[in-house]
This record gives structure tokens, C-alpha cells and sequence, in this order.
């Protein structure tokens, strides 16, 4: 049998409404629903490929040139199990094709970007992941279907399967087949959003997202008022910005839930620290280009680490870069990304 083989790309999405807490760790269930702005995969993306052989005596994986023991890693193989099973499933209803579902795998996925430091690289490496393999077996699902696989292998990741404006609907059922991602809206939508990415530190982040959160679940206080009392009606209000194209309300949303996750963050026992003074620094530059410009023309958003995603309108570019230049201790630039388009969301080979 010949080699078979399939490459996907994956875009990074930075939430702006931060998923933080699992009510399943083992499903990746989160405590509430989210919502992501998907970045272009011309700057920060993940790469993978996938291939099948009856020569391979086992699955492999080698992440960004380093061979990663699989069977130590309990979420991709769940990942890779699924998809297997959706083509077993395939090849029993259609005896013809090949048997793809009992070969081993070699899968290899590189980032253009630091990994494991708040840049949501377990994201895009996860939905590359899934687009691969799913490109390799030919399976037949949507986007919002392979999302649920995204999701079990790295929570954000399921937002990583389109491009845009999407939202992660945490779902009611045990078994996770309605927590999936969907579309808000298409970049098209609404596509003068543009993101600085600020990096700080390109440092692995010291408290994992899966371990802080758990502490988070159950010890903070202010975290049950969170997912109770603020963030459905955020999750309404947000969606809502984002259709009637209202960027003053989306960022002021956004701002402050990422103000809010790092104060349950602080309000876990032990604390988990996320920003640093640079970071700060970021937080108190945005809010004086807000202030010069006598309205809110950008928003600052923090993930699981001290980097900073600053949302704006195209239209305010030179303002807003111009105010960000004069940050110290950010490496290099920002990096500025377009939002992403649907459309050229997975390259394929
Ligand atoms: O998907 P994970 O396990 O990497 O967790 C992501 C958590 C945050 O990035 C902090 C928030 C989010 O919604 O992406």
C-alpha cells in the first residue's frame, strides 16, 4: 500500500470571552461558553502533517522537530482515537476505500510562534491536528462537527476551526456532543478588526491552563459569581457587539473579562500569576491611547500568560501603534495580524 498523507494549517484564536474552568476534565466540559476573535494564519500558525503506512509499527508525533512519547499523552490519543473511529466507521459502510483506520500514523506539527506561553499554541496545534487527519481519512464532517474533537484535545482549540467570530457553546449533555464551536459571525462581517500582539515573554508559562483551572474551579469565590452571574449575560452582550459591529461595547467586554479571569486567577488558593509588570505597562498604554483619543479605539486581552492581544479598527492603525511604540520590555514589535477570513482557513495538500 502507498504512503498516504495530508498537511493542514491551524490559525491561533485569542478569546474575548475567556473560557476558564472545566466541569469534565477528562472531556475538556468547560464551566461556560466562550467567545474568539480567529487570527490570520499568514503570522501565527500551526502546520501539521499527517501521514498512514502499513511500514509504520506505530503512531508517532514530533512537535516543532522534537518527538513527543504519544502514549504519554493521554488527550491526543483520545484525538486520534475518535478520528479513527469515524473512519472505521466510514470504511465499514464502504468497503471499497482503503483500510485507513488500522494503519499506524506518523503526525508532525510545527508553530510559527512560542509555544505553551499564553499564544494559544495548544489551539492551533490541536485543530491542525484534527483538519489533518480528517483531510488523511476524508471524513465527511463540518467544521462544527470536527470541533468537538478539537475540543478534547485542547478546549480553545475547537474555536480554532473557523475563522472570524466564534463562540464555544459550552453545551448542557455529559457526553459533550453539544459543546461545540460556531460560527458569530464571518470575518467578512466585520473586517477591519486587526490584533497587536505584544510578546513578552516568550518563557513557557509556569502554571499550565488545564492545572490553574482546576485550582480556580475549587477554591475561588469570585469565580462562581463569574460563570453565574456574569458571564451568560457577557456571552449575550458580546455576541450582540459583535453583530452590530460596535467596537467601543466589544472592547469594553472584552477588557474586562480578561480583567476578570486574571482576578479569579489571583483569587485561587495558591494564587496563579499571569501578567507581569510589562504586562500591566500594556494595560495602562491602552488605556491612555483610549484616553488621547477621547473614545475607545483598542482593547488590551490577556490568555494564560504575560502577553498582551490588542484589538482595534484598521481605521485607528497609526493611533493605536503609535501609542504602543513607546512600551519597553516587548520584543521586537507588535506583531500585527488581520482577523482571519473563513475562507482561507485550512490550507490543504
Ligand atoms: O484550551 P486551553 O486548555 O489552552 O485553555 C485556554 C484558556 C485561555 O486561553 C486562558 C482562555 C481561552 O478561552 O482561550
Amino acid at each position: 500500500m502507498p504512503t498516504f498523507s495530508a498537511t493542514s494549517t491551524a490559525p491561533v484564536n485569542i478569546a474575548t470571552l475567556k473560557y476558564w474552568g472545566k466541569r469534565d476534565v477528562k472531556l475538556n466540559l468547560p464551566t461556560n461558553s466562550s467567545i474568539s476573535v480567529t487570527l490570520s494564519q499568514d503570522d501565527l500558525r500551526a502546520t501539521t502533517t499527517a501521514r498512514a503506512s502499513d511500514r509504520y509499527t506505530q503512531d508517532k508525533l514530533w512537535l516543532n522537530g522534537t518527538r513527543e512519547e504519544i502514549e504519554k499523552k493521554p488527550r491526543t490519543l483520545t484525538v486520534i482515537n475518535e478520528l479513527r473511529k469515524a473512519r472505521a466507521e466510514m470504511e465499514k459502510a464502504d468497503p471499497s476505500l482503503p483500510g485507513l483506520a488500522s494503519l499506524k500514523l506518523q503526525i508532525v506539527s510545527e508553530n510559527n510562534f512560542p509555544t505553551a506561553a499564553g499564544l494559544a499554541s495548544s489551539a492551533a496545534g490541536f485543530a491542525a491536528l484534527v483538519n489533518a487527519v480528517a483531510l488523511l481519512y476524508k471524513l465527511p464532517h463540518s467544521p462544527t462537527e470536527l470541533s468537538v474533537l478539537a475540543r478534547q484535545g485542547s478546549g480553545s482549540a475547537c474555536r480554532s476551526l473557523f475563522g472570524g467570530y466564534v463562540a464555544w457553546e459550552m453545551g448542557s449533555k455529559d457526553d459533550g456532543s453539544d459543546s461545540q464551536a460556531v460560527e458569530v459571525a464571518p470575518i467578512g462581517h466585520w473586517p477591519s478588526m486587526k490584533a497587536a500582539v505584544l510578546v513578552v515573554s516568550a518563557a513557557k508559562k509556569d502554571v499550565s491552563s488545564t492545572a490553574g483551572m482546576q485550582v480556580t474551579v475549587h477554591t475561588s469565590t469570585l469565580f462562581k459569581e463569574r460563570i453565574t452571574n456574569v458571564v451568560p449575560q457577557r456571552f449575550e452582550k458580546m455576541k450582540k457587539a459583535i453583530i452590530d459591529r460596535d467596537f467601543p461595547e466589544f472592547a469594553r467586554l472584552t477588557m474586562a473579562d480578561s480583567n476578570q479571569f486574571h482576578a479569579v486567577c489571583l483569587d485561587s488558593e495558591p494564587p496563579i500569576f499571569y501578567l507581569n509588570d510589562v504586562s500591566r505597562a500594556a494595560i495602562r498604554t491602552v488605556e491612555a491611547i483610549n484616553a488621547a483619543a477621547g473614545k475607545i479605539i483598542a482593547a488590551y486581552t490577556f490568555d494564560a500568560g504575560p502577553n498582551c492581544v490588542i484589538y482595534y479598527l484598521e481605521e485607528n492603525e497609526q493611533a493605536v501603534l503609535s501609542g504602543l511604540s513607546c512600551l519597553n520590555g516587548v520584543s521586537g514589535f507588535p506583531q500585527v495580524s488581520a482577523a482571519a477570513s473563513g475562507d482561507d482557513r485550512w490550507s490543504q495538500q
